[in-house]
């Protein structure tokens, strides 16, 4: 009896210590909860990217910040919205330093368009609201983000990433035309919201 009771594993546990039994009870079940959460998790995450293409970008492409505004494709003249051979859109914006460049650009209803953009000095945000837009864009990568637009009206672009003292300023347009207009506008219209 002497030695049961100098056995610390064999002395009755004092009040208020929850015996090992119970423990491992509650931690299954916690752990049943978690993986519970983690699978429903998982499957809001594989049902939005299938059913509302919200998904990360999945394109590999490396571009030199440095002398991407020198020729190529972020060259001036190559930014704004292109239409493309077969009708879609191509809008290429560069993330400057507190402005998006250009800082406004015109699509259309209904097309297929795709979004090109590349940073020349930090990680920027690029997000549109009520829609699936939303990407980093990271010097030295270009970020390409698909999208169709259902409804004309104007979108604001904020810079969602923190970007240093004017990323609260750091924003931009997407202009969304009905689709009979757009043809009619010029290429510098197309990439400027300016009133002609
Ligand atoms: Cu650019 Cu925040």
């Amino acid at each position: 009896m002497a030695d049961a009771q100098r056995d610390v594993l064999q002395r009755p546990l004092p009040d208020g210590i929850v015996p090992a039994a119970e423990v491992a009870r509650m931690e299954k079940r916690w752990l049943t909860l978690m993986v519970a959460m983690l699978i429903v998790m998982m499957a809001v995450v594989v049902l939005r990217g299938v059913t509302n293409a919200i998904h990360p970008p999945s394109n590999i492409e490396t571009i030199d910040p440095t002398t991407l505004h020198l020729d190529g494709e972020f060259a001036e003249s190559n930014l704004g919205t292109a239409q493309e051979p077969d009708g879609s859109l191509t809008a290429r914006l560069i993330a400057d330093p507190y402005a998006f460049v250009p800082d406004c650009v015109k699509l259309a209803v209904d097309a297929p368009v795709k979004f090109r953009l590349t940073s020349t000095d930090v990680i920027h945000g690029f997000l549109l609201p009520a829609t699936n837009v939303n990407t980093m864009v990271v010097p030295g990568f270009v970020a390409e983000v698909r999208t169709r637009f259902t409804r004309p009206g104007i979108y604001r672009m904020p810079c969602n990433e923190f970007c240093g003292s004017g990323h609260h300023g750091m924003w931009a347009r997407v202009s969304v035309v009905p689709k009979e207009q757009f043809p009619a506008l010029a290429p510098t219209e197309r990439s400027s919201c300016v009133q002609q």
